[in-house]
C-alpha cells in the first residue's frame, strides 16, 4: 500500500504535480495521463530524483521522502526509465548484476539472483551476450530484469513497452503481471497503451496537468467521462 498526500512538485513556474493525494492498494497499479501530465515526475519523486515542494509518501509504512535515493533503492524501490539505461558494451548479465550490487549488501547469491531475473523476463540468449547485440524487444526485457533483480518491494515502470509491436507488448504484459506473485513486489505501470494497462493493472490512477482526475478499478477508470475527455480527446476507450 502506498499512501501519497498533497504531493506537489514545481520547476520554476511549472507545477508538474499539484497536490496529488492517492492511495494505491493493489499489487498491479496503472498510471495514465496525456503527455506532460506528470507521470515521470511522479516516478522521479518516488525514486528520489526530484525533491517535492510539499507532501508525503508512505510505502508499506516507510516514509520514503525521509530516505536518500540510494537508500530507497536498498529499501526495495526500483524503476525503469523512458530511455534505455543498460550499457551496450556490457553483457546482459553485467547490466543486471550492476543493479544487484547497488541494491544488495554482501555478495552471496548474486549470480543466482541475476540469472533468475534474466530468466523471469524471458530472455533466451546467452546471458553473456552484449546488450549492443540485442534487438529492441530484448533490450526492453533487460531494462525489466534490472528492475526486478534482488528483492524489490515496489517496481516503477515508465513506458516499458514503448515502441514495441503488439505481440511483444502482450508478452511484456504477461511478465509484468507475474511480478507480484513471482517477485513479491508491487508494480506501478505508466503507459499510453490502454490495452497493456487494462490487461495488467487492477487499479489505475489518472493524472492530467499534475492533478489526479480519478483513481480506482481500471475498468471503471477507463470508462470515466473525465478520463475519456482529458486523455483521449473525447474518443471512447476500447480494449
Ligand atoms: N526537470 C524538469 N524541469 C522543468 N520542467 C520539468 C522537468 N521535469 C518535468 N518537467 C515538466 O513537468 C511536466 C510533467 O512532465 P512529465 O515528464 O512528468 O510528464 P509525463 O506524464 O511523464 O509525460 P510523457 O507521457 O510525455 O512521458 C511537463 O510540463 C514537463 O515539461
Ligand atoms: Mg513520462
Amino acid at each position: 500500500m502506498i499512501e501519497i498526500d498533497d504531493l506537489t512538485v514545481r520547476f520554476g513556474g511549472v507545477t508538474s504535480l499539484d497536490g496529488v493525494t492517492v492511495r494505491l492498494e493493489r499489487p498491479l497499479c496503472g498510471l495514465i495521463g496525456p503527455n506532460g501530465a506528470g507521470k515521470t515526475t511522479f516516478f522521479n519523486v518516488l525514486s528520489g530524483f526530484v525533491t517535492p515542494a510539499a507532501g508525503s509518501i508512505r510505502a508499506f509504512g516507510t516514509d520514503l521522502l525521509a530516505l536518500p535515493h540510494f537508500r530507497r533503492a536498498r529499501w526495495g524501490l526500483r524503476r525503469t526509465f523512458q530511455t534505455e539505461q543498460a550499457i551496450e558494451s556490457l553483457s546482459i548479465f553485467d547490466n543486471v548484476a550492476m543493479v544487484w550490487e547497488h541494491t544488495t549488501s554482501g555478495r552471496a547469491g548474486r549470480d543466482e539472483d541475476v540469472l533468475r531475473a534474466i530468466a523471469f523476463v524471458g530472455i533466451r540468449r546467452d546471458p553473456h551476450a552484449k546488450v549492443g547485440a540485442l534487438d529492441a524487444h530484448e533490450r526492453r526485457l533487460v531494462e525489466l530484469a534490472r528492475a526486478v533483480v534482488g528483492k524489490p518491494r515496489v517496481v516503477l515502470l515508465d513506458e516499458p513497452a514503448a515502441g514495441l509491436p503488439d505481440e511483444e507488448t502482450e508478452q511484456m504484459g504477461q511478465v509484468i503481471r507475474a511480478i507480484p506473485t513471482d517477485i513479491g513486489a508491487m508494480v506501478i505501470l505508466a503507459d499510453h497503451d490502454m490495452n497493456l494497462v487494462s490487461g495488467v493493472c487492477e487499479e489505475t490512477m489518472v493524472l492530467d496537468f499534475g492533478q489526479v482526475i480519478t483513481s480506482g478499478p481500471t475498468a471503471d477508470v477507463l470508462r470515466d467521462e473525465r478520463v475519456v475527455s482529458a486523455y483521449l480527446g473525447g474518443e471512447a476507450v476500447t480494449s
